[in-house]
């Protein structure tokens, strides 16, 4: 539970200007150490990182492109010790790598093969920096340092062999060469943002994974069944899409022609293909960082989707576990699990950690956010006895196992409110609202045309055309944050919305862009990542802006946000170009005190945050610095985008890596306090 002080009525820091410097840029009073970086071993028999293109054995290594995090505190004997701000391990998502043509040129010695077929070489180091890492940490004074050779330190890649539980689990979705009857997967892809359940354990949400997969062009006709069809359509896999990295051509073994998601073999389940592999991924998957040798699980009632983070709602004695997730693509859903289990206290302590996972994860109800205009709204519950989804006419749902792979395709069927792009979602500490980052959507339209774009509303209010020389960007490219107030316990299908804060330049107009009234110290763009501190109950907002580059590169802010329905009804007006106009009604929630906290590297995007109990050190993950560097100048630093950890300080080389970093108060007091 929340043990902190009395809330904070003011942040104690002062405000850092925006930045385009080649470093991590604190308050004056807090310093930054670097911890954990691509590469960096994790085995006393692995050899030091040469951050050359040379190195190799990344499955005993951090992964690469750091993101959603969560600390598990240990005791001074190794135990598990929620309280404790001297041991722990810190768990990791390794979602992506830093590409350009199929290559993720700055892990080979010169940029990698960028065509068709990828040497397997090459992909075997690309496989293994995708996944989590579990990593001892200790502190010693005002400093902390990694544990080599721990033995709670592992790795989860694409292949690490892991359970399918809950509705799907055997269903004919799961049946792949690898486990005939449904019920084994192999690994995790594209692991985005994180959350920690109540009895102590390691969520992981798997967000692009379709990106991974081949799809051949004549496939809808090889397809005897037009629900795959239509399934692999709506979750981004078309026919004739080539995949991001080309895994798929490294050679004959079935860990690389798994990418290749056609069907190819003459089975009706799918057995003797692959075209059922990419059905095991898009899942919040559940791990126990305190022992390496439990399973690890899909668990399926969750729903399938590219899921951003889970964030669990403070659990009380008697009542349902209640889970909040997003789905990060233009125009998806907001989602909620409730369990059919109430809450047994008891389960906290509990040594079977996965098995209570399985207790309250594996059984309950899966609902989906519709956003009225009259700023209430509904969760829709997304199952058979749901008539508009049993009712569907464009998929015709037999299953609860049908409905949670294609937990999209019953949002549909229920008419769902289509967001701007749902990333993290974070649970007020003191009052229980729930705020979802919409990062941003280019595809909401004054008048949309094609199928894909969408008039704004309530929930989505903002839609402007922003010129950048002479390219013309129409949508909503600064993002918001909306929240919402269950109307009885986290469990009611009933609740009241506004939206928080609207991200835009201070210099924005206030009546259509800058509705927040931000100002200098706190103006941003695209919010992503988003977590309450229990200890301070400061709401971090991290950023992962391409819009708003050319001021300031990505950061952290800190706010103190009030309660929905603390701010004001907003009319926005909008002019079509036959001249009419319309209005969209919304309604915008005070923004109280935000400030900058924190602006990373050039070409960096901030994610992931984890803080240690007693508020005095604060870890962020530093997500690909550098990123915009083109492949030809790999061998060529002065032409890199950001030579970032190197500049500050750590490791060999000028080649740019994600890293955690913690940031500490240098009188060792309380961050943001
Ligand atoms: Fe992995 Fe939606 O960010
Ligand atoms: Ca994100
Ligand atoms: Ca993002
Ligand atoms: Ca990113």
């Amino acid at each position: 539970g929340s043990t902190g002080p009395a809330p904070l009525q003011r942040l104690g820091f002062a405000a850092v200007g925006k930045s385009k410097a080649d470093t991590v840029l604190v308050p004056p009073g807090y310093q930054v150490q670097v911890l954990y970086a691509l590469g960096d071993p994790l085995f006393a028999d692995v050899p030091a990182f040469r951050n050359d293109g040379t190195d190799t054995q990344f499955e005993r290594r951090a992964g690469d492109h750091h993101d959603g995090m969560e600390y598990f505190g240990l005791s001074r004997r190794g135990q598990p010790d929620p309280t404790s701000s001297q041991r722990a391990l810190l768990v990791v998502n390794h979602e992506a790598t830093t590409d350009e043509k199929l290559t993720s040129f700055f892990l080979h010695a010169d940029g990698g093969k960028a065509a068709l077929p990828r040497p397997a070489a090459e992909v075997d180091k690309e496989i293994a920096i995708h996944g989590v890492s579990v990593v001892e940490i200790q502190r010693h004074g005002q400093r902390w340092q990694t544990i080599v050779g721990s033995p709670f330190n592992r790795r989860l890649t694409p292949e690490t062999p892991m359970e399918i539980s809950g509705p799907a689990r055997g269903s004919r979705w799961m049946v792949t060469q690898y486990s005939v009857d449904g019920t084994r997967c192999r690994g995790t892809l594209n692991n985005c943002g994180t959350g920690k359940t109540p009895w102590g354990t390691f969520v992981t949400g798997e967000e692009n994974w379709f990106g991974y997969f081949t799809r051949r062009a004549d496939d809808d006709d090889a397809r005897n069944d037009a629900r795959e069809v239509v399934a692999l359509n709506r979750y981004g896999r078309k026919a004739g899409a080539a995949s991001r990295h080309g895994w798929e051509t490294a050679g004959e073994a079935d860990r690389y022609r798994r990418f290749d998601c056609s069907k190819t073999g003459s089975s009706a389940d799918g057995s003797d293909d692959y075209r059922h592999e990419i059905n095991t991924f898009g899942w919040i998957v559940e791990m126990d960082p305190y022992n390496p040798s439990a399973p690890v699980v899909k668990r399926t009632a969750l729903g399938r989707c590219a899921h951003e983070n889970a964030v669990f709602a403070p659990v009380k004695a008697g009542e349902p576990v209640v889970v909040y997730m997003g789905d990060d693509a233009r125009n998806e859903y907001i989602y909620k699990f409730v369990s059919s289990a109430p809450w047994d206290p008891a389960d906290a302590q509990a040594a079977d950690r996965i098995a209570v996972g399985s207790k309250y994860l594996d059984h309950g109800t899966l609902y989906v956010a519709r956003f009225d205009a009259d700023g209430r709204g509904e969760w829709v519950e997304l199952s058979l006895r749901n008539p508009a989804v049993a009712g569907y006419d464009k998929f015709r749902f037999e299953s609860q196992a049908d409905v949670v792979v294609h937990a999209r395709i019953a949002g549909d069927a229920v008419k769902a409110t289509r967001m701007d792009r749902p990333e993290w979602g974070g649970i007020h500490p003191r009052n229980g609202e729930v705020y979802f980052t919409l990062t941003n959507n280019s595809n909401r339209r004054v008048e949309p045309a094609k199928g894909a774009e969408l008039a704004p509303d309530a929930a989505n209010p903002r839609v402007y055309v922003d010129m950048k020389g002479d390219k013309k960007q129409e949508g909503n490219p600064n993002g918001h944050i909306v929240r919402l107030r269950e109307d009885g316990g986290a469990a009611s299908t009933r609740f009241v919305w506004d939206v928080y804060l609207f991200g835009a330049q201070a210099d924005a107009d206030r009546g259509l862009i800058n509705l927040s009234g931000l100002t200098d110290d706190n103006d941003f763009s695209s919010p992503d990542g988003l977590w309450f501190s229990p200890y301070s109950g400061i709401c971090w907002i991290q950023t992962d802006d391409g819009a708003y580059t050319d001021v300031t590169n990505c950061m952290m802010l800190a706010a103190l946000p009030g309660r929905v329905g603390d701010g004001e009804r907003r009319t926005l007006r909008y002019r079509k170009a036959d001249g009419s106009e319309f209005t969209v009604t919304t309604y915008v929630g005070r923004a109280g005190e935000v400030k900058r906290f924190l602006v990373g590297p050039p070409g960096c995007e901030i994610t992931g945050i984890a803080e240690s109990p007693d508020g005095r050190a604060l870890f962020v993950n530093i997500q690909h610095p550098g990123e915009n560097t083109r492949m030809a100048d790999v061998n060529d630093p002065s032409k890199y985008e950001s030579q970032w950890p190197a500049k500050a300080g750590y490791g060999p080389g000028q080649r740019p890596r994600s890293a955690t970093v913690v940031i500490t108060r240098t009188d060792g007091g309380r961050i943001g306090t």
